[in-house]
């Protein structure tokens, strides 16, 4: 059936959604924000149902401005926020924690002893940014009431009444046998979550149930974690290429193929979708605070937001031998220390806002090289979408620490593309995804420049930063 389809992106801080019309693009868009709380112990947590009223009134606002029927609807969500919730009436029984969420390092460390075990297993390192430590720890802690999921899995019953969750996103609890596809019962008892009822996997294009609540009956045919449906929209669908999204978190990811690569650099092996019965794997790579971490600076008074990064970077020719690991929510890949906090170094009377600023760039870029690195196959270039794509000095820096050029993404949406191209995949069975896929260009190319010594001279410095906070905080 061919027509617009609502695409629904369901992320950290907001909920954007498009109505995506196959001949004329994007004919309605809608955002509603949502509001985790921050809290002390690096505690990061959301009311699941403002999570939902968001993606009603996104939704809603999307079909208003279109003010046209549509055929289909994709859901993108954030891969590892989880809350437990009764089936029977869908209420939520628990706050949700969000992927953030530090809470169940408790339990990681009692899982210590199987961490490789898991990891051959799932693909996926033990550590509580994962699904499954977060629902152990619900479990224990909370409530054994209910079911225990992924956000995505009660969104959608709330919307349709059907109980499942896709591929991928089942890839990002550590409960999911990776090489297989279907939930490991040896995880399963690891976790001591052995007689859960799970949702049913499914794959990511391919209709699940009818959605009742936008004010006409929509078929729910596209399921997705954010970044894989933002990795489908950079039409990054064979090995060889990669992506970067810089949202509240920047998140690398890399197709590799049919069947699941395990590299020995930390990086985490996960499904990337699941089309027409078959599976495709990516690597994804983690830099917890991006955006998060702009946040922080405006919140203290050093800028007054993300829009500002370039006029006040911009009032400085470098860091003034400023180093910023902004690790203010741990580190992930490669190094999956999520208990360490950041470190500023280098500070003087003559430090501005703009040394800071720059430093900021220099540290989320130099964590997006080490995943680079971390790949550990050849990448030409590099395609990168998400807010702070708008900074030309993050991209530029992002680009000379990278000694590779940058491609900008024009596609400012690219998560909710993603999706909107799975729910109308799975709304016209025989289309290929190349034909549900936006033409790909991008906005802008920055190409490195600074030399290559100058480059590893400033990662050197920045790993030597990460080093010496390692150091002093021994795992
Ligand atoms: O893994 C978490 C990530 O997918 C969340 O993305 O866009 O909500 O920051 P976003």
């Amino acid at each position: 059936m061919t027509g617009p389809v609502l695409a629904v992106d369901q992320g950290t801080s907001g909920t954007k959604a498009l109505v995506v019309c196959p001949e004329r693009g994007v004919i309605g868009t809608g955002f509603a924000e949502v509001r985790p709380r921050y809290l002390s112990g690096g505690l990061v947590e959301v009311d699941p149902e403002e999570l939902y009223a968001s993606v009603v009134e996104a939704g809603r606002r999307a079909l208003a401005e279109a003010r046209e029927p549509v055929v289909a609807l994709g859901l993108a969500n954030q891969g590892e926020t989880v809350l437990a919730w009764d089936p029977a009436t869908g209420r939520p029984l628990t706050t949700a924690l969000v992927w953030q969420d530090r809470r169940a390092e408790s339990v990681c460390a009692e899982l210590a002893p199987h961490a490789d075990e898991l990891r051959a297993l799932t693909g996926l390192p033990l550590d509580p940014y994962f699904a499954a430590p977060k629902m152990a720890w619900i479990r224990r802690h909370l409530t054994r009431e209910g079911v225990v999921t992924t956000t995505d899995a009660w969104l959608v019953h709330r919307l349709t009444g059907a109980y499942v969750t896709d591929a991928a996103t089942a890839s990002r609890t550590q409960l999911l046998d990776l090489d297989r596809a279907q939930w490991s019962p040896r995880a399963l008892d690891l976790y001591g979550l052995t007689g859960e009822r799970l949702p049913r996997i499914v794959g990511n294009a391919q209709p699940v149930g009818t959605a009742q609540e936008f004010g006409q009956e929509i078929p729910v045919t596209g399921l997705a974690v954010d970044q894989q449906a933002a990795l489908l929209a950079q039409r990054v669908t064979a090995p060889g290429a990669a992506k970067c999204t810089y949202g509240t978190g920047a998140f690398l990811l890399a197709h590799t193929g049919d069947t699941p690569r395990r590299g020995s650099s930390g990086l985490v092996s996960c499904v990337a979708w699941n089309l027409a019965g078959r599976t495709s794997y990516c690597l994804d790579g983690q830099v917890y605070t991006a955006a998060s971490a702009v946040r922080w600076l405006s919140d203290l008074g050093v800028i007054k937001g993300a829009a500002d990064l370039d006029a006040v970077g911009g009032s400085v020719p470098d860091s003034g031998g400023v180093t910023f690991v902004p690790a203010l929510a741990g580190l992930a890949a490669p190094w999956w220390r999520g208990d360490l906090r950041g470190s500023l170094t280098g500070l003087g009377l003559d430090t501005t806002a703009g040394h800071l600023v720059r430093a900021l760039c220099e540290g989320i870029a130099a964590q997006v090289a080490e995943l680079v690195d971390a790949l550990e196959s050849p990448l030409e270039t590099l395609r990168v979408d998400g807010g702070l794509t708008r900074s030309a000095l993050l991209m530029q820096t992002q680009a000379d620490l990278l000694q590779r050029p940058v491609e900008v993404s024009a596609l400012p949406d690219a998560t909710a593309l993603g999706v909107a191209a799975l729910a109308r995949l799975g709304a016209e069975p025989g289309r290929t995804a190349a034909t549900a896929l936006p033409d790909w260009k991008p906005a802008a190319v920055h190409e490195p420049r600074i030399t290559a010594d100058e480059a590893a001279d400033r990662r050197a410095r920045f790993r030597a930063e990460v080093t010496a906070l390692l150091d002093r905080t021994p795992a």
